[in-house]
Formats: C-alpha cells, structure tokens, sequence
C-alpha cells in the first residue's frame, strides 16, 4: 500500500523523525501498536560517517522494532554519501535526508532547511547518496524557507529535480522553515506537490495528532501517506486506532487505565536499559507529560512523576496512578 523505492509497506504511515524522542523504546511501542515503521531522529552526518562512529552513536537497528529508517543531516554531499553508507551497513532500511530542520545552529551552517534554499546542492547531495548505497533514499522537506516567491520557486524547482531523479519518496511538512512550528500546516501545497508529481511518492506530515485527522488528510490531500511525529509522542495508540479506521476494522476501545500504566512501565523500562538511571528518569518525563493526558486525575498524576527522582520513585508512581499491584 505505501511503496518507498524496494520498501513496501502494507498501511500508509509510519512514525516520524522525531529528534529527542524516537530512539528505540518509542520505535519499538510504535511497531507493537501497528505502525509498519519508524524513524530515527536526525544524525549529523560527520558523527555517522565511519562505521564504528556509528556503531557507538546509535544502536544498529534489530529485532522487533524493525524495519527502522535513518535519516542524515548535512551540507557536504561527500560526508553525507559516506554518512549514509555507514546508515546502510548498520542495517536501516533506507535512508532520509533532512532537509527539513529549522535550528538556527543547523541553519547558520547551511544545513537542513537552508538547503531548500539551494535546490542544486541539495540535488547533488541526493546523487551522490544515491550513488553510494543500495537502498532508498528520500527527502524532508518544508514546502519553502519562507512564504516569499523565491523560496515558493525554489521548493518547486527542487520537488521537480527530486521527482527527475527519482527520488523514493518525499515526505513534506506543510510548513515553512520560518514558521517553525507557528500556525497551520498548509495541506493544500502537499496535495499540490502529490497532484504536480503523481509519480512520486508522497507522504505528508503536519498536526497529525489524531487517527482520524491522520487517516482524513491521506483522503483529502491525495496522497500516498502521511507520518505521525508530535501525535505519537506518550501515544501509541494512534497506530493501533489509525490502523483500524484505514483497514475497516472497528475501532479499538479506548485503553484502560491498567493498560496505560503497563505500556507506560514497558516504555520506561526500555529507556533504563539505554540510560543511566538519573538521566532515564529525566528522559522519561516528556514522554510522561503526554501519557498522563488520558488519566483522569491528569494534573496528580503528572505531578506524581514529575516529582519522582529515581527509578523506583517512577515504578511506583506509575503503579500507584494507574491501579497497577
Ligand atoms: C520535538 C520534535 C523533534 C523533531 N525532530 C525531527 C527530526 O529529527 N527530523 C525531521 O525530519 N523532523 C523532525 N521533526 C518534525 C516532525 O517529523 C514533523 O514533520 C512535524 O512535527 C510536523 O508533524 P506534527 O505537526 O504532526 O508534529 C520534529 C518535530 C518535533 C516536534
């Protein structure tokens, strides 16, 4: 149902690059609850670029939470061929090059969104990845670096080159790059780069936060599918609700309160066999925030986990809020 270059997959979503949060544990929830693929966050390329380097900056990607796509960011289309070699051999299953992110420290370096700016160096970046690996390769893109005219042409100038060439999908965020993440997501130029390019794949992204407005915009944009970024972060089921409401299946009753709290002890188990204890109990809490969004004392239980300092204090709290022995 969703084809990206030799990658097939049979429900037209998946889970979005999401730096600071789609590590493993989070892959992992999401394929157990029916997304047929995830993404890492974003890597600098000249971190991945010798295999070892990689080894020890991310984990190779295995067991269930496969199949895992990575995705590089940077402006040297030689370290950004190498980068993405090195992405292949640790077993990704193709590789996305972000040219997407707003940071102010990336965009002063000319990275990611400033390279919507320069459509030609992008392209020769996507050549030289191309080139250098078996898999596919696909583009993040912002629908511009601003909502001026130039940067209009320069989206469209590289949406065509990129559809020229090739490329196996391109996953757009109804955004400009100055917008950050102010406003609406415009779904009317994702529709438009679809409608322009009924060859390419493409996926779109942007205020998915729920099923239903997920599975919609497949429909009304005309698309090929769409990814979940903030909507996933703390929920899971999404994917399981998304799942049904594209398959025909009824929908799934709304999680339990036991239930949140089991998936919630497995997510914070997975983040401590990553993490020393301090910093998974800190890292936990921004999923956490999330999570206690469907509890129905939301504020208490929140502030419960907020507070808790270690392991155990997080166990217990959970436990406790959500009627777990
Ligand atoms: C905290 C955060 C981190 C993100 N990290 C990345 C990233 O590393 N790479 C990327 O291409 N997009 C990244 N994004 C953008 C998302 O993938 C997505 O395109 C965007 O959030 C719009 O979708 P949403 O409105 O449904 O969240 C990030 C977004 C957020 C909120």
């Amino acid at each position: 149902m969703l084809k990206i270059g030799s990658v097939n997959l049979d429900l037209p979503f998946m889970q979005a690059s999401l730096s600071g949060y789609s590590d493993r544990p989070m892959r992992v929830l999401a394929r157990r609850f029916g997304a047929p693929m995830t993404f890492t966050g974003v890597f600098l390329d000249k971190n991945a670029v010798h295999l070892k380097a990689a080894k020890k900056l991310l984990f190779a990607p295995e067991g269930e939470e496969l199949p895992v796509a990575g995705q590089i960011l940077g402006a040297n289309p030689a370290t950004m061929a190498a980068a993405a070699a090195a992405f292949e051999q640790l077993g990704y299953a193709f590789i996305d090059l972000n040219f997407a992110c707003p940071a102010p420290k990336v965009l002063r370096r000319g990275r990611g969104g400033s390279l919507l700016q320069k459509p030609e160096t992008a392209i020769e970046i996507f050549r030289r990845v191309r080139d250098k690996v078996r898999c596919p390769v696909t583009m993040k893109l912002r629908t511009g670096f601003d909502s001026s005219d130039a940067s209009r042409e320069d989206f469209w100038q590289l949406c065509t080159l990129a559809a020229e060439e090739g490329v196996d999908a391109l996953f757009v965020h109804g955004r400009t790059v100055k917008q950050k993440y102010r406003g609406k997501a415009n779904w009317q130029t994702v529709a438009e780069v679809k409608r322009r390019f009924p060859d390419t794949t493409v996926i779109g992204s942007g205020d998915l936060l729920d099923a239903q407005t997920a599975a919609d915009q497949i429909t009304s944009a005309a698309i090929d599918g769409v990814i979940i970024a903030r909507g996933a972060i703390g929920n899971p089921w999404i994917f399981s609700e998304l799942k049904a409401l594209l398959t025909g299946e009824p929908k799934p009753p709304q999680p339990s309160i036991t239930e949140q709290g089991e998936v919630m002890l497995d997510h914070f188990e997975m983040i401590a066999q990553t993490r020393e204890m301090i910093k998974a109990v800190r890292y936990f809490r921004k999923f956490a925030v999330n999570y206690c969004r469907r509890h129905p004392q939301r504020k208490k239980a929140q502030t419960a986990l907020m507070k808790a300092r270690n392991s155990t204090e997080v166990v217990t709290a959970i436990k406790q809020f959500y009627n777990l022995a």
